[in-house]
């Protein structure tokens, strides 16, 4: 497992989950994610240009770190390694596609909404889940009775996070970084509005660093 990229996760805070229709759309979107001071992408395999997205953004944009989401089958995880995808993001928790990710090496958070899934996690030794649907799910709320009893695992919530309410999941000291879709919208990037989601991206890099500065 390379933790050097969970703790860059870490480090950025924030995921954009990302849904490209057109593979020729993944690097103005790369750049838009660039200038909003994001240097990070979750790209899902809900559309069949994740993978050329996927390639296109390791060749052209290096220094993004490119992931691949939304993987529920262990063909896609090598599909996506081999375009370039440096971590692998899973809805649910599936066993054959955490193993195989596990037994490769590759950084993999499975999403997990239960006590349950969390120890199926640990139980693989992994240390980071995504918390999916998180606001679904209870939020905040469930999350901090969920997560007691295990001390060192690390949460991603996702799914209705926003930059209205990431502020409340960053201030947990079980969160590694939060994601959500709300920063790259697909009828933004169909219609080319990259300044845009630059803006909004940069509007929530700012308020989470704004939140650091001021609990410092
Ligand atoms: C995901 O794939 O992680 C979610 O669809 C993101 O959830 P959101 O669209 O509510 O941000």
């Amino acid at each position: 497992m390379d933790n050097n990229i969970l703790q860059r996760i870490g480090e950025l805070g924030i995921v954009p989950v990302v849904k490209l229709d057109r593979a020729e759309d993944a690097v103005p979107l790369g750049r838009a994610l660039l200038e909003g001071d994001l240097p990070i992408a979750e790209v899902t395999f809900r559309t069949d240009a994740a993978e050329e997205s996927i390639k296109a953004l390791s060749k052209e944009l290096p220094e993004l770190l490119v992931g691949a989401g939304t993987v529920l089958t262990k063909e896609q995880v090598r599909r996506a390694v081999d375009a370039g995808a440096k971590f692998i993001v899973t809805p649910g928790f599936n066993p054959s596609v955490v193993d195989y990710c596990v037994e490769n090496h590759i950084p993999i958070t499975p999403g997990i909404n239960s006590p349950s899934q969390i120890e199926m996690a640990l139980e693989r030794g992994l240390k980071v889940v995504k918390f999916f649907p998180a606001e679904q799910s209870g939020g905040l709320a469930m999350l901090k009775a969920m997560s007691a009893p295990y001390g060192s695992v690390k949460f991603i919530p996702t799914g209705g996070v926003d930059t209205k309410n990431m502020l409340t999941y960053l201030a947990f000291n079980k969160i590694l970084a939060v994601g959500g879709s709300w920063m790259v919208k697909p009828e933004m990037v169909a219609a080319g509005q990259f300044d845009e989601i630059a803006r909004i991206t940069r509007e929530a890099v700012y308020a989470m660093h704004g939140f650091e500065l001021a609990h410092l």
